[in-house]
């Protein structure tokens, strides 16, 4: 019988955005060991309906825990957090299930013209624990938010691409509009000097979301947050790992294009290939109900 203790961390997002959250678990907690899953056949999430996502999230808490023993559990995507993080809470009592939420307390904390801009999924933005979210930070900054339809769909469809710093992709394209639709960037009256990335895939487009709001306009992602948050309920449960000798690399899954997962991990996280493969027996639903 292993020791919980030694037993994996499962992270999961709709595809490849959770990786960022991942890097900063793998900096945060060398001495764990991580099961990642993309769950790029069923991605986007964004654009679903709360049922959808609510379902996968659930589906691949299951798998993570069933066919890899986990002993956590970490949501490393805002749209399965905000439809599921409550059910999977509920189903999983005895784990810890951490979650994701855009990053609006720190960004309070950040600026200082008082305007702050909140880019995430329709998804994330119509949920009712985004709302909340909202409600509770009433009065203390003017939330200029902007969901950006088909940007995480972009940027999964661009990390086979060998360049996707310029500016005609469809990364860069999505990122202008968007971006152009929230209003002047910058550190006068009424600009927004604050940008909150509430998607973790966002964080890979952080060279274009930097050239189009400006190089001094802070980006606001959560991996590390996250991290920091799961390195403590870890040590609050006496679940963090004793092996300490040597850290081990994570194992990557996905049940969309193995190619695509490989150049994600390679480019992102500069890990070899062979750390990635199929997830048997995690299939894509059906005619992509909703
Ligand atoms: N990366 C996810 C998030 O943080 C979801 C992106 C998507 O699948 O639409 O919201």
């Amino acid at each position: 019988m292993h020791d919980l203790a030694d037993q994996p961390i499962g992270v999961f997002d709709s595809g490849i955005g959770g990786l960022s959250v991942l890097k900063a678990l793998m900096a945060e907690l060398p001495h764990e060991r991580f099961v990642y899953v993309a769950d790029s056949a069923n991605a986007p999430y964004g654009e679903r309906a709360g049922a959808f996502v609510s379902r996968r999230t659930l589906a691949i808490a299951d798998y993570l825990t069933q066919r890899h023993h986990i002993k956590a559990l970490v949501v490393a995507c805002n749209t399965a957090t905000a439809a599921a993080i409550h059910e999977a809470r509920q189903l999983y009592p005895r784990m810890p299930v951490i979650g994701i939420e855009p990053a609006l307390k720190p960004a309070v904390a950040l600026t200082r013209t008082g305007r702050v801009g909140v880019i995430a999924t329709t998804g994330t933005l119509a949920s009712a624990k985004f709302a909340a979210l909202l409600e509770s930070m009433h009065g203390q900054a003017d939330f200029v938010i902007q969901p950006c339809p088909g940007l995480a769909h972009a940027i999964e469809q661009s990390v086979e691409l060998p360049n996707e710093s310029g500016t005609s992709g469809p990364v860069y394209q999505l990122c202008q509009s968007n971006l152009q639709a929230m209003g002047p960037f910058g550190h006068g009256p009424g600009q927004i000097d604050t940008l909150v990335l509430g998607c973790t895939h966002y964080v890979f487009a952080t060279t274009a979301l930097r050239e189009l709001a400006g190089p001094d306009i802070p980006l606001l992602s959560t991996g590390e947050p996250v991290a920091r948050h799961t390195g403590r309920l870890l040590d609050s449960q006496g679940l963090r790992s004793e092996s300490r000798l040597h850290a081990t690399l994570p194992l990557l899954l996905t049940n969309g294009a193995l190619s695509a997962l490989q150049s994600a991990a390679d480019r992102w996280l500069g890990l070899p290939a062979q750390h990635c493969q199929i997830a048997d027996g995690l299939a894509q639903e059906t005619a992509h109900k909703r």
